[in-house]
């Protein structure tokens, strides 16, 4: 087995030749192309003193796929090279890359800051699951006041904590700001970058430390499965805080034996969490998953251009229409965080966004339920255009005050746009809003029932 010797990661090549190139590995029993799936559980060993030295970590060999395996290490490289970090590690799902991001980091008694606008499944994670471990989130009001950042921070913090582009309100951080806050104070700054992508942005190099991703959506792309992914810059100097993160600074096999950071220098973190937190959690991804990971990544600035392309297209027509009082989208110059989406996503805001309507409930569930083209579904950057009513489903389990207080409105809803055709994206809506025209215009002469509804869908044929 060889694998390219091609210096990846190092600014040496364009995005498109990196997704495609960096971290494969040609297959030097028959030249496989492709890098082959190893799907194994274990590795053999030659002899009894090589199994020791395996164990012992003395020929970097491996030993069993819940530490590594080489179709996953070969995605970790090139997931490495496109965000610009120093190490990855797989994770069978995007929710597992957070916990065990984060698990690297905190144990109990500690606390963290957060960012207020995030994935719901993040917050649910942290207020409920992160609590009964004894980890305490702590959400700031205002992510641009740094002076509140300053005034949260306890004796007990240990990492901040948000998401470039957030699920599902798209109201921006300012990366630069947050990171810059997270070195004052020697904080790690830990970013979930599944809405942007690396093409959209590499938050490394805007001062976060720690990158995750749910790799089952645009990383991906064809939503056939799940991954996640963390990304370790190698930016966070652990050395210098020895009380605040001794896993880093406490010599491994007792007195005498060198602590992970002189043993591992600037992946010493990543170490960690693979070894110590996702190898003993053992949420490892299947190296099936991570070859059809591989498999999306190589296409993924083509499709993440049309994503951004078709959203702006469609953010921009609802925009125009009566029935949409706002669209939640930055690449329109009317949104609040537009300056932000100049500054830090050039190449444009992802394909995740809401918009809401002024008929509330009755107009989503009329508008979802005309839809064709668009899938009812609840995911996010995946080829197909999906839809969905945030309220009623991904965040149901909140009061009404609560959703009012995020943002999620009885009306608003959210759209994930795919690569299919602009102009079929738009005549599904075009439809769609026909439909709920109709309905209530009947309404408004009452002439509207459910059944009315009915014809009024069949009218699309
Ligand atoms: C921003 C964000 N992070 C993490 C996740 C969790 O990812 P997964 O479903 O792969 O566990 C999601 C899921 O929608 C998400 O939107």
């Amino acid at each position: 087995m060889t694998t390219t010797q091609q210096p990846y990661g190092e600014d040496n090549f364009g995005f498109s030749t990196e997704q495609v190139h960096a971290g494969e590995i040609i297959d030097g029993d028959f030249g496989a192309r492709i890098t082959p799936i190893y799907l194994t559980a274990g590795f053999v060993f030659d002899s009894f003193d090589h199994a020791q030295a395996r164990f012992a970590g003395e020929d970097g060999g491996l030993v069993y796929t819940r530490y590594a395996n080489p179709t996953n290490t070969a995605v970790e490289a090139k997931l490495t090279a496109l965000e610009r970090g120093a190490d990855s590690l797989l994770v069978s799902s995007g929710q597992a890359a957070i916990t065990v991001a984060l698990l690297g980091i905190l144990q109990s008694g500690d606390h963290f800051l957060s960012t207020p606008s995030l994935y719901e499944g993040s917050k649910t994670l942290f207020r409920e699951n992160f609590a009964r471990l004894g980890i305490e989130v702590e959400f700031v009001d205002d992510p641009h006041d740094l002076a509140e950042w300053r005034r949260r921070v306890r004796p007990n913090t240990r990492a901040i904590y948000g998401e470039t582009i957030p699920n599902p309100k798209n109201d921006l951080i300012d990366i630069e700001l947050i990171g810059r806050f997270a070195r004052e104070e020697g904080l790690p700054f830990v970013i979930d970058s599944t809405a942007s992508t690396p093409y959209l942005i590499r938050p490394i190099e805007h001062g976060a430390h720690i990158v995750v991703h749910s790799a089952s959506k645009f990383l991906s792309g064809h939503g056939a499965s799940l991954a996640g992914v963390v990304v370790d810059g190698g930016t966070f100097d652990w050395s210098l805080y020895p009380a605040k993160f001794p896993q880093f600074s406490t010599p491994i096999g007792g007195p005498g034996s060198p602590t992970l950071v002189e043993k591992f220098g600037r992946t010493a973190y990543l170490e960690y969490t693979r070894t110590n937190i996702a190898g003993r959690f053992g949420p490892v991804l299947s190296p099936l998953n991570a070859f059809l990971l591989q498999q999306g990544l190589e296409t993924l600035s083509l499709r993440v251009e049309r994503h951004c392309r078709n959203a702006l297209a469609v953010a921009s027509w609802l925009e125009a229409q009566p029935e949409v009082s706002s669209v939640d989208y930055p690449g329109l110059s009317s949104n609040p965080s537009h300056a932000l989406a100049v500054r830090y996503y050039p190449r444009g805001t992802g394909s995740v966004f809401g918009f809401t309507l002024r008929g509330g409930v009755d107009a989503a569930r009329i508008l979802i339920d005309s839809v064709e083209l668009f899938s009812r579904m609840s995911h996010m950057g995946d080829v197909r255009s999906l839809i969905l009513h945030p309220a009623s489903t991904s965040h149901a389990h909140l009061t009404a005050e609560q959703r009012d207080a995020l943002g999620i409105g009885p009306g608003l809803v959210r759209l994930s746009i795919g690569i299919e055709d602009e102009v079929d994206l738009l005549a599904d809506l075009e439809a769609a809003f026909a439909a709920l025209r109709l309905s209530q215009q009947a309404f408004a002469v009452g002439a509207w029932s459910p059944c009315a509804v009915g014809v009024l869908g069949e009218l699309r044929v």
